[in-house]
Parts: structure tokens; C-alpha cells; sequence
């Protein structure tokens, strides 16, 4: 029998995590414990029925049978161009050069460091942080440098901490705001000054802001960084239909920005994929178009929980920072045990699932990240049973 090796860009790599915690959790789901799931992002809401109805309707239609366009439907494409003006006010977004169609984000950010990245080129990623950024830059043959995130910076990036030959040598830089895993947010003022470093040093900048719906405060709605004047010179943006309107199985996302960027990713993207089926951007039109009272419920949905799982932690002494956007708490692991035995113990022991801190980075030791993605009394039931450990 042959022996098949795993590519050394595969073998070299730590189990995927959610792939991982979603093992561990079977395994103690079949000893008959009860598990409340607070690990991955996704939400447990569904998707609103418009939608759904979009999608059937725009399922029935045989022009939508055939392949759909590779870099997605011109209708699609406007309506995210219109959304980016309505939403942040970024104003003449070209939908045919700076607009993109994705099959979620994950794919467009798995893809896009394969269009610029060479081989030994590298990448400034912060820790911690989804675990894609790093993983896509590696396939691509590039190599990473992490930016530590501080709770004393708020989770933020210190910019000025890089030094300039560092700046020169990276090729793209990775942030993600409202962020993931820590739910920090950024403003204006921090995404001017990356604008500016990046520009003085031809570096791409990668914003992910799959978050930005589920904010707490209408008052301090999360912004683009193509709020930035120039901001389109060096700058791509991912947003995702997925959290905004509970749409996580449907792989529906767009990447905005630089025409260049744009381009390129969308280069990769004919080599690979066929592109999204037109029915789902059909309905996913409608999402951007009609779906804002149905995001405000879910707001205030997730905001009860938030309040409900803070007071929880506060009340068992678990020290967190109360989360102003994004669908997950930041919470410290209580005790001397690292994140991973902590986690490991808190879902053997309780039944409880939650994400380590170092599985985004190891910048996130010593944290854990809990997802609001159940009702508040289960997570009442769940921080009672953290606090327990
Ligand atoms: C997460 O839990 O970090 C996200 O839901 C994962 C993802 O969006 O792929």
C-alpha cells in the first residue's frame, strides 16, 4: 500500500479549532452530558423567513441553474455597493471594479494572500486572532509576524510599536474590528493612522469586519476602515452576510475596496471556484436591502444576553470587559490552569463548551471567549457552572 504524506503546509498544522472543539465536545455529548455550546461564533437564531422566501423564489428561476458569474452578480455587487453608502457612508463604491461576490468570508480571506503574497513575504497578523489570517498567508508561501493585542491597549495593535523596517518588509497586515476573539472595537482614529503607516510603506491593509451589525450602542456603530479618506489606496475589506442576519450555512460575503486588490483576489477566485449561486445572492440582496428591523431585534437579543452573561461573570469574580459589538465576551481564566486545561476541564467536568484563549494566538493565553449564541438562561446556567469549576 502506497503511503499518501500530507503536504508539509498541511501536515505543519495545529487541528483546525472549532474543528477540534467540535470532537472533544462529541466525544463528551456521548457520555450523556448535558453541553451548552459556547464556542463557535454562530448564531443560533434564524435566518428571517423574507429570506428564505428570496431564495425560493430565486431558486425556481433556471437562469439561476447555469453558473453564476465568478466574481458575483452585477445586482449583487450594487446592492453591497449601496449598503457600504447607507451603512457607513462610504460613497461610489464601483460595483464592477471594487466589489467582489465571496462564498463567505472565510473563502475570501483563505484566497485572498494567494493573489499578492510571494513566496518568503510577509505578513503582520495580530494574536490573537481568527486563525485563518496566519493559515491562508502560510499556504501561500509567506511567512507571519504576530502584533501582539494588550488588554492595556485595548486589544489594539500598537502601531507605533512596529518599527519602520518592519513596516517596509510587510507585505499586508491583518486587523479585524469589532475583533475576534476579544470583541474590542477601533474607531476612526486608529484606522486613519494605519491608513497613513500603510501608505508610507506600500503595505496592503486587510480589514475584517464581519462583525460590525451587532453593536450595543446606536450611538457608536462600528466604522469601516473605508471611512478613511484614501483609504481605498492600499485597503480590502470582508463584511459577511452570515452574523448580520443569522445566515452562517448559507456562504454569503464580500470583500470592497482597492480595484487592484479587488481584482486579484478575484483572480484566484476564477481558478478555483464557479462562483456564489445566484439564487443565494438573490436572497442575499434582499438580506441588505430589507433586513435592518430584523438586525435591530437581533441587537437587542444579543445585548440581553451580554448583559445577562457579564453580570454572571462579574457576580463569580471571572474579570471580562462588557463587550460593546461583535457576539462574544472576552473573559480571563480564573486560577493558575492555562486556557487549554481550563477548557478542556470546564467541558468534561460541566458540560460546558467555550474557546481557549491560545487557539487564537499566543497572545490569548490566559483568556477564554465565550459565544453568545444561546439563550440567556442557558448562559446563566453555563457561567453558574464555570463558576463551579
Ligand atoms: C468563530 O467562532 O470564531 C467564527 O464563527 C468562525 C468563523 O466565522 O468561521
Amino acid at each position: 500500500m502506497p503511503n499518501f504524506e500530507l503536504a508539509e503546509r498541511v501536515a505543519s498544522l495545529p487541528p483546525y479549532l472549532f474543528a477540534a472543539i467540535d470532537k472533544a465536545k462529541s466525544e463528551v455529548a456521548s457520555q450523556g452530558i448535558d453541553i451548552i455550546s459556547l464556542g463557535i461564533g454562530d448564531p443560533d437564531m434564524p435566518t428571517p423567513d423574507f429570506i428564505i422566501d428570496a431564495l425560493y423564489e430565486a431558486a425556481k428561476k433556471p437562469a439561476n441553474h447555469q453558473y453564476p458569474s465568478y466574481v458575483g452578480m452585477m445586482r449583487f455587487r450594487e446592492a453591497v455597493a449601496a449598503w457600504y453608502a447607507e451603512r457607513f457612508g462610504v460613497q461610489g463604491l464601483d460595483p464592477k471594479t471594487e466589489v467582489i461576490t465571496l462564498i463567505g468570508s472565510k473563502e475570501g480571506i483563505g484566497h485572498f494572500p494567494w493573489a499578492f503574497i510571494n513566496p518568503g513575504d510577509m505578513a503582520l497578523v495580530c494574536s490573537p486572532c481568527y486563525p485563518v489570517y496566519a493559515t491562508a498567508v502560510r499556504f501561500a508561501g509567506g511567512t507571519v509576524e504576530y502584533l501582539p493585542l494588550l488588554d492595556e491597549n485595548d486589544f489594539l495593535p500598537d502601531l507605533d510599536a512596529i518599527d519602520e523596517a518592519t513596516w517596509k518588509r510587510a507585505k499586508m497586515i491583518f486587523v479585524n474590528y469589532p475583533g475576534n476573539p476579544t470583541a474590542a472595537t477601533a474607531n476612526l482614529d486608529f484606522y486613519s493612522k494605519l491608513i497613513a503607516k500603510a501608505k508610507a510603506t506600500d503595505t496592503i491593509v486587510v480589514s475584517d469586519l464581519a462583525y460590525s451589525e451587532i453593536y450595543y450602542d446606536a450611538a457608536q456603530k462600528p466604522p469601516s476602515i473605508l471611512e478613511v479618506p484614501g483609504a481605498k489606496d492600499v485597503a480590502i475589506e470582508f463584511h459577511s452576510l452570515s452574523k448580520t442576519y443569522n445566515m452562517t450555512g448559507w456562504r454569503m460575503a464580500m470583500a470592497v475596496g482597492n480595484a487592484q486588490l479587488v481584482q486579484g483576489l478575484g483572480k484566484i477566485k476564477e481558478n478555483v471556484d464557479s462562483g456564489a449561486f445566484n439564487a443565494i445572492q438573490e436572497a442575499g440582496i434582499a438580506a441588505m436591502e430589507k433586513g435592518e428591523p430584523y438586525v435591530e431585534k437581533a441587537r437587542a437579543i444579543y445585548k440581553e444576553r451580554r448583559d445577562v452573561t457579564c453580570e454572571a461573570l462579574a457576580a463569580a469574580g471571572i474579570e471580562h470587559r462588557v463587550p460593546e459589538a461583535s457576539v462574544f465576551v472576552w473573559a480571563k481564566v480564573p486560577g493558575k490552569k492555562s486556557s487549554a486545561e481550563f477548557v478542556t476541564d470546564l467541558l468534561k467536568t460541566t458540560g460546558v463548551v467555550v474557546t481557549p484563549g491560545s487557539g487564537f494566538g499566543s497572545s490569548g493565553e490566559g483568556y477564554f471567549r465565550i459565544s453568545l449564541t444561546v439563550d440567556t438562561e442557558r448562559l446563566k446556567e453555563a457561567v453558574s457552572r464555570i463558576s463551579q469549576l
